[in-house]
């Protein structure tokens, strides 16, 4: 088990928000799609929608458009949705199966699942051109603990690198198993980073949160991932609740064979740049941060609960749903809110307290990717 610091003793004095300019400049939001977007690796969702040989989603990541799709050998690829003959973006459907081949709608290049062009109608007749030569584009994925991570640079740290003080920090949960139950689309008119600095600290639970607090004691948060680009640790559940859910009551059976300790704990991380991980006893909610622009972002969250789960009498996804679905929609509006205020001129950086120490560390990992 490893060792956790209360929230406010990871506080390092003189922890300041950040200036105006990273929440509304343009030449900063192109930054950091050009260092994180372009760069790093990103949650674009759970294996299990790609379950078997064929099945694709979409996904844009840094705008960048692409194919998710397990291909015969069960294999995971991320091809970039743009056709090597034109250009035009191949598929268009948001998700569904591919049965045989992908092929482009325009002209009809046909491509294997795996990304090799097979078919490219009258080409035979240009002198030096190959198939072997325009195979899809890809970029770099991987799987871990039932997630798919994509990194669109060629040159990117491996997953396993990047990810190493993570790697076997969530075994115990038996993540990879876990089955889907919800999925809710949120659009936020505020700056990604004010998503994840909210979602770092529980200062606000008491006055934005009335009905998570009664599960949640807010100074009850103490890290076992303290500084870098993955931060977090856990929350007492209260005494007298079972669950962070409506009811109190857990919603399913234990997401795994969980120890006293984390049967009355919930855990919560940030996995730089666009994941945020929260687990419970009886079911895991995320969500994967998309920024559109400085002053939008898309939010998209799943609900996962244990495979058996789904056939049990007592199975009640409802009452964890609405418990985040409510919360969820209480903190877009304050980061709404703190953007709205944020563009006036009056706006300086402002103090954190100490209750505020992992939201610092948040900010001092992002201004390093960003090379400040
Ligand atoms: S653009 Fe795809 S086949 Fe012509
Ligand atoms: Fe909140």
């Amino acid at each position: 088990m490893s060792d956790f610091l209360r929230t406010a003793a990871m506080y390092q004095p003189g922890s300041m928000t950040m200036p105006a300019e990273f929440y509304l400049a343009p030449a900063i939001f192109a930054e950091e799609i050009e260092r994180i977007g372009l760069r790093r690796w990103h949650c674009v969702g759970r294996s299990e929608r790609i379950a078997k040989p064929g099945d694709f989603f979409l996904r844009n990541v840094a705008f960048e458009p692409l194919i998710i799709v397990r291909d015969r050998n069960g294999q995971a690829r991320a091809h970039f949705n743009v056709c090597r003959h034109r250009g035009t973006q191949i598929c268009e459907k948001g998700s569904g199966h591919f049965s045989e081949t992908i092929q482009c709608p325009y002209h009809a290049w046909t491509y294997t699942i795996d990304g090799r062009l097979i078919g490219a109608p009258h080409m035979q007749d240009v002198a030096g051109f190959s198939k072997a030569d325009h195979g899809l584009h890809q970029a770099q994925i991987a799987e871990w603990d039932g997630f798919l991570f994509v990194n669109l640079d060629p040159a990117a740290p491996p997953f396993h690198e990047a990810f190493a003080p993570v790697l076997d920090r969530f075994a115990r949960f038996d993540l990879s198993r876990l089955k889907i139950a919800r999925r809710v689309s949120y659009q936020i008119e505020s700056n990604w980073k004010l998503v994840f600095q909210n979602y770092c600290e529980c200062l606000h639970c008491p006055t934005i949160h009335p009905e998570l607090s009664c599960k949640l004691p807010y100074q009850s948060g103490a890290n076992d991932l303290v500084e870098g680009p993955f931060l977090g640790g856990y929350m007492e559940i209260t005494a007298g609740n079972e669950s962070v859910t409506m009811s109190g009551r857990p919603a399913a059976r234990t997401i795994a064979d969980l120890s006293a300790e984390d049967r009355r704990r919930a855990y919560y991380y940030t996995l730089m740049p666009n994941l945020m991980l929260s687990i419970h006893p009886d079911y895991v909610n995320y969500y994967t941060v998309w920024p559109v622009s400085p002053e939008r972002t898309v939010v998209e969250s799943e609900w996962l609960f244990h495979p058996d789960a789904f056939g049990d009498p007592g199975f009640n996804p409802d009452d964890a749903v609405a418990m985040w679905d409510v919360t969820n929609r209480q903190d877009w509006h304050i980061t709404e809110q703190s953007l709205a205020g944020i563009k006036s001129r009056r706006y300086r950086p402002g103090p954190y307290s100490s209750r505020e120490s992992v939201p610092a560390a948040w900010d001092r990992a992002y201004l390093d990717l960003m090379g400040r």
